[in-house]
């Protein structure tokens, strides 16, 4: 039975460039009872510790943007070195119905991976939306593929796919695919949008949000969201995104 609450030490044995500034890690051992959505605080001596998305549980890996000081020392790891991990942490997806569109901004594409492979060992039919600032940003689009997802990309300087935001491509998706869940991970301001969209639409929705961690457990109080983002998106008050989320459901 795992402590999810205590360390356990991950060795690192494979390193993927994903794109310029994002690697995937890969551990030597399985992350026992994590589900697609769920998150881990990973902890270097010295340095710190941040919550990452799982990416896959068999083996533990995750997806790193080098944009701070611990993101960059992670990204810079090299294999054979560890890492602590506590977790499977907080609430992740529910695969609900067999149609599901993933809506996935940056990094929001790497805990959207891992729900795709089990929709797909389902049978399920799953359509993806990424969105990125440039060609160089998007991720995992092969991925995707490999599994059977169809995949419709945005950028915003047009680099890569449509030009603008995903969530136009959202909105034309569901114009021709009734949707049973709409699930989704990436910036606030995307979520907000995804958030009206599925009002409008009545698409049921599960959104995983993105807060400032530090215990990463429920006790602290760091990782409450704005009270105007938390109102729109219809959480209640105290709603915790490390304990209640990160994904809120609403269906
Ligand atoms: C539930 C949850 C899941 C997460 N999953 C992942 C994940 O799978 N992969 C991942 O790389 N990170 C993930 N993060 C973010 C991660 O925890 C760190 O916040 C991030 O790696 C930056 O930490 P840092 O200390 O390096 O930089 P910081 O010092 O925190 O930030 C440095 C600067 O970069 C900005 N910044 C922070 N994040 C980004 C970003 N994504 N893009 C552009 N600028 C940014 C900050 O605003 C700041 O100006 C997740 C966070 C949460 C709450
Ligand atoms: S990070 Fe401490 S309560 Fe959520």
């Amino acid at each position: 039975m795992n402590n999810h609450q205590s360390y356990q030490s991950f060795r690192l044995v494979q390193i993927r460039k994903e794109n310029s500034a994002t690697n995937s890690l890969i551990f030597d051992q399985p992350l026992i009872d994590a589900q697609p959505g769920q998150f881990v605080m990973v902890w270097l001596p010295d340095i710190g510790e941040k919550p990452y998305s799982i990416l896959d549980c068999e083996p533990f890996s995750i997806a790193v943007s080098s944009v701070g000081p611990f993101s960059k020392a992670l990204f810079n790891l090299p294999a054979g070195n560890r890492v602590w991990v506590r977790g499977p942490l907080g609430q992740g997806f529910r695969l609900n119905g067999s149609r599901h569109l993933l809506v996935g901004g940056g990094y929001g594409a790497a805990p959207l991976l891992f729900l795709a492979r089990q929709a797909c060992s389902r049978k399920n039919e799953v359509k993806v939306c990424l969105g990125a600032r440039s060609a160089g940003d998007i991720l995992m689009t092969d991925a995707f593929k490999a599994l059977g997802c169809e995949v419709f990309i945005t950028t915003n300087d047009g680099g890569l796919g449509e030009m603008g935001l995903v969530t136009q491509a959202v909105d034309s998706v569901l114009k021709h695919f009734k949707a049973d869940t709409l699930y989704a991970c990436g910036p606030v301001l995307m979520l907000s949008a995804l958030t009206e969209i599925c009002k409008k639409d009545n698409v049921p929705s599960q959104l995983s949000w993105e807060a400032r961690m530090r215990c990463g457990i429920g006790l602290c109080g760091s990782c409450e969201l704005d009270e105007e983002v938390r109102k729109s998106a219809g959480m209640p008050v105290g709603w915790l995104t490390c304990k209640d989320g990160p994904v809120y459901i609403n269906s």
